[in-house]
């Protein structure tokens, strides 16, 4: 029997197959579709303090390889989501991470209090990376700014913390040790690159918002790179994310180094996905000899110069 467990400090998951916010909606959308009870875990959308109604369309464009989007972190709040999404997540048979954006360390902190008084909840996911608002990537820019949510937010609840990094950085590697340093849990990598889609006979751009966040398979290779030079320098657990669409994906960040992952942009066109990786990933850990996840994390070998 492989051991599908994997453990990320505190946050422990029955497997590392987890399906990414923003992509799965608040769960009930995926019911028809999807077993549950067989994913690590959910990640529910992005929650704010208030309601917001997220950027002008166009919000999304599919582009080669990959999907573009501004969505802008649409959501009704977190009185709506403690009042309408929380108890049927907490009911379905998974970890429920919940992912949580503020404009400020106070706004994150006080998300925090209030999300850390539900024990149930597996975690909480820092969106400190979200490319298509004013001030949504500021945190994950600054190591100071990183350090201090963390902390702070590590401080004010009990759940576990997930760092979710912007690869839209000079150097993702610092961002990723102040994170580490002020308590993160675990990592995840990466959220959208920055990019632009253009109807040039219009002379117009086609999302509303002008930049969006790309995503899906056209990033798999640059997120891979980030996740394999994090976790050469940075002794914190990864949860590689990026384009992920077959069992070869997930193994190929699992030996750069991930020892968890978040399947993104194909839940929209294969919501079946998930599901499905998890038994695939039995079969190829029994298949290589391995006993656990563990024994395939950041194996990798490199050529030596
Ligand atoms: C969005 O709502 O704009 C996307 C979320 C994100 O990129 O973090």
């Amino acid at each position: 029997m492989i051991d599908l467990n994997v453990q990320l400090n505190r946050l422990k998951l029955a497997n590392p197959i987890m399906v990414a916010s923003g992509t799965f909606g608040y769960a009930r959308e995926m019911a028809a579709f999807v077993d549950f009870r067989g994913l690590g875990a959910i990640i529910p959308k992005t929650i704010t303090p208030q309601p917001r109604l997220g950027n002008p369309p166009s919000r999304t464009v599919e582009v080669s390889s990959g999907l573009l989007n501004s969505i802008g972190l649409d959501n009704d709040g977190l009185d709506a989501f403690v009042a309408k999404h929380l108890d049927y997540l907490l009911s379905l048979e998974t970890a429920i991470i919940a992912n949580i954006a503020g404009k400020n360390t106070d706004e994150f902190v006080q998300m925090a209090e209030r999300l850390g008084k539900y024990p149930q909840l597996a975690g909480l996911e820092l969106n400190i990376s979200c490319p298509n608002v004013s001030g949504g990537v500021d945190f994950g820019t600054d190591p100071e700014l990183a350090a201090q949510v963390v902390a702070r937010v590590r401080d004010a609840s009990p759940l576990p913390v997930i760092a979710k990094l912007t690869p839209n950085v000079t150097d993702i590697v610092e961002i990723a040790e102040a994170a580490a340093e002020a308590g993160a849990d675990a990592v995840s990598l990466v959220n959208t690159f920055q990019g632009m889609a253009i109807d040039w006979r219009r002379r117009k751009p086609i999302l509303g918002n002008v930049i969006g966040g790309l995503s899906g398979p056209a990033i798999k290779p640059m997120a891979l790179r980030i996740v394999w030079q994090v976790a050469q320098a940075v002794n914190v657990p990864i949860i590689g994310i990026g384009g992920i669409q077959s069992l070869d994906d997930v193994m190929e960040f699992i030996v750069a180094g991930a020892t968890a992952v978040q399947i993104g942009t194909a839940n929209f066109y294969n919501p079946g996905l998930a599901n499905k990786l998890v038994d695939q990933l039995s079969e190829a850990l029994q298949e290589q000899g391995c006993q656990c996840v563990g024994d395939l994390v950041g194996t990798l070998q490199v050529p030596t110069r």
